[in-house]
């Protein structure tokens, strides 16, 4: 059983934080921000649950779909409303869902997680379902500390794949997760977001090249043959760094982290649904998707685009 992207949507919340915001209060400069990192602005504040209920809004209606046609719900997140119970819930209640709905933690590589376990419900019989990244990791930032601070912002976006009579949703894909590596990006219930960021940076270039490589065997395709690539937002210098080694070039990377920050689970979906806003995808265009994150975990996910944008 195959499906297709028929629905997105997204949303950021209002408040706008400048690098200079950051410069006025924090031993840190504008400079230094957009060099090192690629990012100029971020939005900030809302709720995960709040965020994912624009997003979704915007991708049903576009899908032209009723929210009881929906079988299942997943929300990738990091930074859940609560504890218990799971910020789907919630999400679930607001927008009148009847399947069932679960929060997916992946970090950062948490849609293309999401995307991948879509793919298994349909090929278990689902019509339909509606994944979500969401997440708000200015609230488990320590605002006062320039190592971190300056990299995060808030953000939803979410996409509805409904089953077709095409014999795939995913062309292929590649999960992973070395645990060994968890202390080297972490938050303790109630604190901050630690992070070993220049060790981060390493990990994530090569579980990214790994991943990607993998990928694009597995589906007997070459980097030539990808219409967008769409990694996760951490960081241009990483995205830069991916690219020269796997043989894609920024023309054909989606890039919002300038305007975004590191959003974590959101971040690719919110650049994917970016580059379909502006016409960007045509259908039959290869679409391939990678995000690596805290775990460390790692995702990549080649789609074809199903739709006219
Ligand atoms: N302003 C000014 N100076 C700073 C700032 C800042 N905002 N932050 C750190 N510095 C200083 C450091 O203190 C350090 O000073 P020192 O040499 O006196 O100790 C110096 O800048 C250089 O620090 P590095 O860590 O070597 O800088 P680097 O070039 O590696 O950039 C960064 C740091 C941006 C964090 C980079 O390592 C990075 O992006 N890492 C990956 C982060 C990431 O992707 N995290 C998320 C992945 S998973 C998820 O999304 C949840």
């Amino acid at each position: 059983m195959g499906g297709s992207i028929i629905g997105w949507g997204s949303h950021l919340p209002e408040l706008v934080v400048t690098n200079a915001d950051f410069a006025a209060r924090l031993d840190t400069s504008d400079e230094w921000i957009t060099e090192r990192t690629g990012i100029r602005e971020r939005r900030m504040g809302g709720l995960t649950s709040t965020m994912a209920i624009a997003a979704a809004k915007v991708a049903i209606d576009r899908a032209g779909i009723a929210p009881e046609e929906i079988d299942t719900l997943i929300v990738a997140t990091t930074t859940p409303d609560q504890a218990i119970p799971a910020t789907s819930s919630v999400i679930h209640a607001a927008l009148g869902l009847r399947g069932g709905a679960f929060d997916l933690n992946a970090a950062c590589a948490g849609f293309a997680y999401a995307l991948v376990t879509a793919d298994g419900l349909l090929r278990s019989g689902q019509r339909c379902v509606l994944v979500i990244g969401s997440d708000t990791l200015s609230s488990v930032t320590d605002q006062e500390d320039r190592s971190t601070a300056v990299l995060f912002g808030d953000g939803a976006a979410a996409v509805v794949i409904k089953a077709d009579d095409s014999d795939h949703f995913l062309l292929a894909y590649d999960l992973g997760v070395d645990g060994t590596l968890a202390p080297v990006l972490y938050q303790d219930h109630g604190g901050y977001i630690h992070m070993d960021g220049r060790e981060v940076f390493r990990r994530a270039v090569r579980a990214e090249v790994d991943s990607i490589t993998t990928v694009l065997d597995h589906a007997g395709l070459s980097a030539a043959d990808i219409a967008l690539f769409v990694p996760h937002q951490a960081n241009i210098r990483i995205i830069e760094a991916v690219n020269q080694r796997v043989g894609f070039d920024l023309a054909h990377t989606a890039v919002i982290l300038d305007r975004t920050g590191n959003t974590s689970a959101a971040s690719i979906p919110l650049a994917l649904v970016e580059a379909a806003d502006s016409g960007r995808l045509r259908p039959g265009d290869r679409v391939l998707m990678s995000g690596f994150g805290a775990g460390m975990t790692w995702a990549s996910a080649i789609i074809e685009w199903g739709v006219s944008a």
